[in-house]
């Protein structure tokens, strides 16, 4: 049976749509559409196997539509013409159309390929969402675990390691006392002293290892107050113009909201240390009505953050990637904007009701400047 070129075209152009369907559903309701145009169908029925488990069943007729799904093949009908996608395999799956008139054979001959495709395309698109969705619990979990982890030993050090140190310099200091007492014996005193001075600096840097791998600012005086002290900090070590501004009405963060900005600041801030050569540095977390905006902006060589995809457009840098999720985990957006030699602007901003907003807000596109 000869279809006419404007049917022809309009089964073209099916194949052409079905790749484009947002969903299998949407596949199906295109076929039985466009061969509603080449004539009358009475009832279409399809049947195609997903992630070689489930059977679904699709049957549409002018009056009703239904699915249903099931981990047993769907066996075809006498009733009508079937079509099988693939006649080596014929548990693909199917379509069945009725009645058997010669043009709705003919057509449903030439359609049968691009529905095929079009499913294809839907159930390798399925798999790869629920692969991402996975990756994504995974790198989540494996962030709380860190965050965990880092409290664990931070109070660790603090309150365990810390505490015996202080006890040290104590005793240290009553044997140096005891022995200035007796008199005569200075070598020991000074070598007291010594390992005194020595102990006092041990107790610093635990204190700043701690401090690093949690601040404990954080939750006693809030984010501000930590990311200024973190300014304050790398103003003094690194020789660079720091300034923090703090905009907006504060107001107290929930705990998550705050450390997850803060370690993202930490990210920006190293890696304006790292790769800027910047002179300036400038922070600013900005209070809104609604949400919470930190600002980390350098004058440096900036970059392409092209470089930051490969060619699936899959990020691949760690330190970004982190920050993303980090951010997007809590709903927020997070945005680069930078070019060669033109600074670099990190731009996180996130509600502050973060549970309610989880995940609604997309993050925005990185920006060239
Ligand atoms: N402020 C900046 N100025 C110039 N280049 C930057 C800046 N921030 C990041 N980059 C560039 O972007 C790249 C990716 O940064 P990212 O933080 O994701 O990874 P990294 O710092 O290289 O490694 P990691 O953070 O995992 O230790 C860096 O290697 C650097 O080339
Ligand atoms: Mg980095």
């Amino acid at each position: 049976m000869q279809l006419s070129e404007s049917k022809i075209s309009r089964i073209f152009e099916f194949g052409r749509s079905a790749a484009k369907a947002q969903s299998p559903d949407e596949v199906v309701k295109r076929t039985f559409e466009t061969l509603k145009e080449i004539g009358r169908v009475d009832s279409l029925r399809v049947v195609y196997l997903f992630d070689h488990s489930v059977w679904q069943e699709w049957r549409m007729s002018g009056k009703r539509t239904s699915t249903s799904q099931s981990d047993t093949w769907f066996e075809p009908e006498k009733k009508g013409t079937t079509i099988y996608f693939d006649s080596s395999n014929t548990q693909i799956g199917y379509l069945t159309v009725s009645p058997k008139a010669a043009s709705l054979v003919t057509a449903a001959n030439m359609l049968s390929p691009a529905v095929w495709n079009g499913l294809l395309l839907q159930s390798a698109l399925r798999r790869v969402q629920r692969a991402a969705k996975l990756e994504t619990g995974m790198v989540r979990a494996a962030l709380r675990a860190r965050e965990e982890e880092r409290l664990r030993i931070a109070r660790e050090l603090h309150d365990d390691v810390g505490q015996s140190m202080a006890s040290l310099k104590l005793s240290l200091k009553w044997a140096e006392d005891v022995a200035r007492g007796r008199g005569g014996l200075q070598d020991v005193i000074d070598e007291l002293a010594g390992s005194r001075e020595a102990v006092a600096l041990m107790i610093g840097k635990v204190r700043d290892l701690s401090h690093t791998l949690y601040p404990k600012i954080l939750d006693t005086l809030g984010l501000s107050a930590a990311v200024k002290e973190l300014t304050l900090q790398i103003g003094n070590s690194s020789g660079m113009e720091v300034t923090c501004n703090v905009t907006g009405r504060e107001r107290p963060l929930q705990r998550e909201i705050g450390l997850a900005l803060y370690r993202c600041c930490q990210e920006s801030i190293n890696n304006v240390l790292r790769h800027a050569n910047a002179s300036r540095l400038s922070i600013e977390v900005h209070y809104g009505d609604r949400e919470v905006r930190l600002t980390v902006e350098d004058n440096g060589r900036g970059f392409n953050p092209r470089a930051l995809y490969d060619s699936s457009g899959k990020m691949m840098s760690s330190g970004f990637w982190t920050i993303r999720q980090r951010i997007s985990d809590l709903g927020g957006a997070f945005s680069l904007s930078t070019a060669g030699g033109q600074g670099t602007v990190v731009e996180m901003i996130v509600p502050f009701s973060a549970r309610e907003n989880n995940g609604r807000r997309k993050n925005k596109n990185t920006n060239s400047r």
